[in-house]
């Protein structure tokens, strides 16, 4: 592949492919701790699937955390946000072995991979999945790589990479980090009439959350009130997520900060409020519009009118 098209991230950390059953698919296992890698896989191989738990498929960027937090409200019956964080769940990092007994069932179990590169498994629950239009998935990815740079050994390139220059390796690199977005999601779509799958966009999560959370609330077969999900789609609101989420963590830090002095509490809140910010940072539908040029847009268009794959799905801009 071609430099200016090759993605900074490109490749395995773990040097490991997730592969489907007939081997024609290889997703690069990306992992920021590669040495726990072993021990995710031999956990994921042994898992049996317990039917009160749900899977939530999700490429980077789609709106995970947003639409774990409602599926895990739903679970418990609460809009108060979840106590445990989303990563404990998800099963390409965390070994489920491990999560299991931590976390007991009725449980949301996360995933970036698409589901036929799992194990047999995890493909026979709940699923939903979850999608967003593919330009503004482009924005989300390319801001939060760029903060993942400072952590991830492989990705410095990612520092001097401007938006023009990422844009090609997003639509072209099926080396990049979890594959290609438009590979997971002709691959998810093409499962929208299996009876344990559900498809929800990001948008209509936006645009109508009572809907949208009723829909989710039929699949899951949770049988929550009108009220509570009323309450769900307030908590779940962006501004009031952000700052709940937030809110949350620092609880769990404030036995620090009180023997801190102020400097050190102060740095805290500050690195707290970088990590929220990075998750949680515009929230909107249409970003993209602030970062394609004429060019890049009109590079973008052309690209999806070539995807087939991908011309029935309602992608809302
Ligand atoms: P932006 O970068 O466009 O702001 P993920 O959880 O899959 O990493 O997705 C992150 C994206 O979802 C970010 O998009 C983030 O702001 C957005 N998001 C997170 N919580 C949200 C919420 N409660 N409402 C709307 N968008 C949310």
């Amino acid at each position: 592949m071609e430099n200016s098209k090759r993605h900074p991230m490109a490749g395995s950390i773990t040097g490991e492919y997730f592969v489907s059953d007939d081997g024609s698919v290889r997703v690069p296992a990306l992992m920021t701790r590669p040495a726990a890698f072993p021990k995710v896989r031999e956990d994921l191989v042994a898992y049996t699937w317990n039917d009160s738990d749900f899977l939530l498929a999700s490429y980077p960027k789609n709106g995970t955390n947003f639409i774990w937090e409602i599926m895990t409200m739903l679970v418990k019956g609460s809009a108060n946000y979840a106590n445990i964080v989303k990563g404990a769940l998800m099963i390409d990092i965390f070994p489920i072995g491990e999560s299991s007994q931590l976390f007991p069932s009725p449980r949301v179990l996360n995933t970036h991979y698409r589901t036929d590169v799992l194990p047999q498994e995890f493909r026979k629950g709940k699923t939903v999945a979850i999608l967003r239009n593919p330009k503004d998935v482009c924005v989300s990815w390319y801001y939060d790589m760029k903060n993942l740079a400072s952590i991830n050994s492989q990705s410095h390139l990612f520092e001097d990479m401007n938006f023009s220059q990422y844009l090609p390796r997003f639509l072209h690199d099926k080396d990049a980090p979890y594959g290609t977005y438009f590979d997971f999601v002709e691959y998810m779509w093409s499962l929208r009439n299996n009876s344990n799958i559900l498809i929800v966009f990001y948008e209509d999560l936006k645009l109508d959350p009572l809907a949208t959370i009723q829909k989710l609330n039929e699949f899951m077969e949770t049988n929550r009130s009108i009220d509570l999900i009323q309450q769900i789609a307030e908590a779940t609101s962006f501004d009031k997520m952000k700052e709940g989420k937030l809110l949350l963590s620092l609880s769990k830090d404030l036995i620090k900060l009180e023997h801190a002095d102020n400097e050190k509490g102060h740095s805290l809140l500050k690195q707290l409020k970088t990590r929220m910010g990075h998750i949680y940072r515009k929230g909107g539908i249409g970003d993209w519009k602030n970062h394609f040029t004429v060019a890049a847009n009109k590079k973008f268009d052309d690209f999806l009118r070539q995807w087939e794959g991908g011309k029935s799905i309602p992608f809302k801009y």
